[in-house]
């Protein structure tokens, strides 16, 4: 299995240009199912998740094509051949859970593989669930399979999450498309991956308001038809490099990103003293004096985003004083702890509480990722540690960070991709 061997201690340097973004690309690509012919996606990052999203719609009948110089992927559909998800699939992706929404709404009905447990806490779909069955649908669980029901589609419903929930929101936005009616969602989840892919609905011809408020209302519509489309930039990957600019204390400019996406973590970086010049469309970050600890709660959008949460524990462990992260969104999202201890780094766990007292130096050791952000913040934590650091398990980062280790290079960093090992 490949490895990364960093060498840390150089100061990153230089312009990188964003990739679209995953979780926005990932529900994109599942609603293309709601419409006969040929979509267009562009800005589509190469990832395992993608790739496996893509052989989701496939298994259900859709042909694709992915370019992945032009980051350009094709979809034909012309009928859904079945409305069963397996567990092989659903257990490899949780995200794979969208299908639900299209099918519901194209088919009437959805046998999808209960996903199993994951590396960052029980994670249910209760949410998803109740909405569908107040649209309508019956709901039974059979042999480790959800089986919905909407004999004569999904009907219209208010709905009010009792959660904010990313997956909940995009997945009844979907399937509301077509029911003869209105539907109300309240306590909607207002990050831009699902305003992107209520952008995306409508130009298909969907007719939904209120996206990026707490209260989304679908009116429903016949048919949509295949479009072609861009995916916003992503907005965890900015804010790494963000954070890959500050803790190796150098000068890093992130190209073709949305400012506005990350404003929780530029007000971070601003209150712990690194300097911050915020343009249209790119951020450039560089070490500033007197740095001093900070305290952030992860939240919903636009709070700070718990998938940022562990890259940046990795620069609060480097700066003087204390800082405290508390994790809301998430139970057991500290797997990152232990390794980042093993590194040198000085951090407290009381419950969802994470109190980071800041080291002069990081210093390298053999870590392992746990999951695909934990990755990130030792791949951070390498960068600026003394010595060479082995990280292995790097099919995690390879899930959600498009060329990793060429954008690094491109920054100066010093960042080897080895092929062997025995783990
Ligand atoms: C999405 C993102 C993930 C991000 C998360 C929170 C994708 C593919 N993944 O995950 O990167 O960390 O949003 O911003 O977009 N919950 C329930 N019942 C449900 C659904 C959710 O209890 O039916 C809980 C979850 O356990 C969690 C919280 O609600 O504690 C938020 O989860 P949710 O927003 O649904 O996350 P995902 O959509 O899975």
């Amino acid at each position: 299995m490949d490895y990364y061997v960093i060498k840390g201690g150089k100061k990153l340097k230089g312009e990188v240009e964003i990739s679209g973004a995953k979780n926005a690309a990932l529900p994109i690509i599942v609603a293309s199912l709601l419409a006969d012919g040929e979509t267009v996606l562009k800005n589509v990052p190469d990832l395992m998740d993608i790739r496996t999203m893509i052989r989701v719609i496939e298994y259900l009948g859709a042909e694709t094509e992915f370019d992945i110089e032009k980051n350009t992927l094709r979809i034909r559909v012309n009928s859904i051949k079945n409305s069963e998800m397996p567990y092989e699939l659903v257990k490899t992706m949780r995200a794979s859970y969208y299908v639900m929404g299209p099918l519901l709404a194209r088919l009437g009905e959805a046998d999808v593989s209960l996903p199993g447990g994951c590396a960052i806490g029980e994670r249910p779909v209760d949410i998803h669930l109740a909405g569908f069955e107040a649209m309508g649908a019956e709901i039974r669980l059979e042999h480790g399979y959800i089986k919905a029901r909407a004999k004569d589609g999904l009907k219209p419903a208010t709905f009010v999450m009792r959660q904010v929930s990313v997956g909940a929101t995009a997945n009844l936005m979907m399937g509301a498309v077509f029911s003869k009616g209105k539907t109300i969602l309240e306590n909607c989840a207002m990050e831009p991956d699902v305003v992107d892919l209520g952008n995306f609905l409508n130009k298909m011809g969907a007719k939904i308001t209120g996206l990026g408020t707490e209260r989304i209302v679908i009116e429903g519509v016949k048919k949509l038809k295949a479009i072609t489309y861009s995916v916003i930039p992503d907005r965890i990957e900015t804010g790494t490099y963000l954070l890959a600019g500050a803790i190796t204390r150098g000068d890093v400019t992130v190209k073709n990103c949305i400012p506005e996406h990350v404003g929780a973590l530029i007000d971070t970086l601003k209150y712990a003293g690194f300097n911050l010049d915020v343009k249209k469309d790119s951020i450039r970050v560089s070490n500033g004096k007197n740095l001093r600890g900070f305290m952030i709660k992860t939240l919903p959008y636009p709070g700070f985003p718990t998938d940022l949460q562990a890259p940046l524990m990795s620069l609060a462990t480097t700066i003087p004083g204390i800082s405290v992260i508390i994790e809301t969104i998430f139970e057991n999202r500290y797997t990152h702890v232990g390794e980042l201890r093993r590194m040198g780094a000085d951090i407290t766990l009381e419950g969802n509480i994470a109190i980071v007292k800041g080291v002069k130096d990081l210093m390298s050791a053999p870590v392992m990722m746990s999951d695909l952000r934990a990755g990130a913040a030792l791949v951070l934590a390498a960068l600026a540690a003394q010595g060479k650091t082995e990280i292995r398990r790097i099919y995690h980062s390879d899930r959600g960070y498009e060329k990793l280790s060429e954008k690094l290079l491109s920054l100066g960093a010093d960042i080897k991709r080895e092929k062997g090992g025995t783990f």
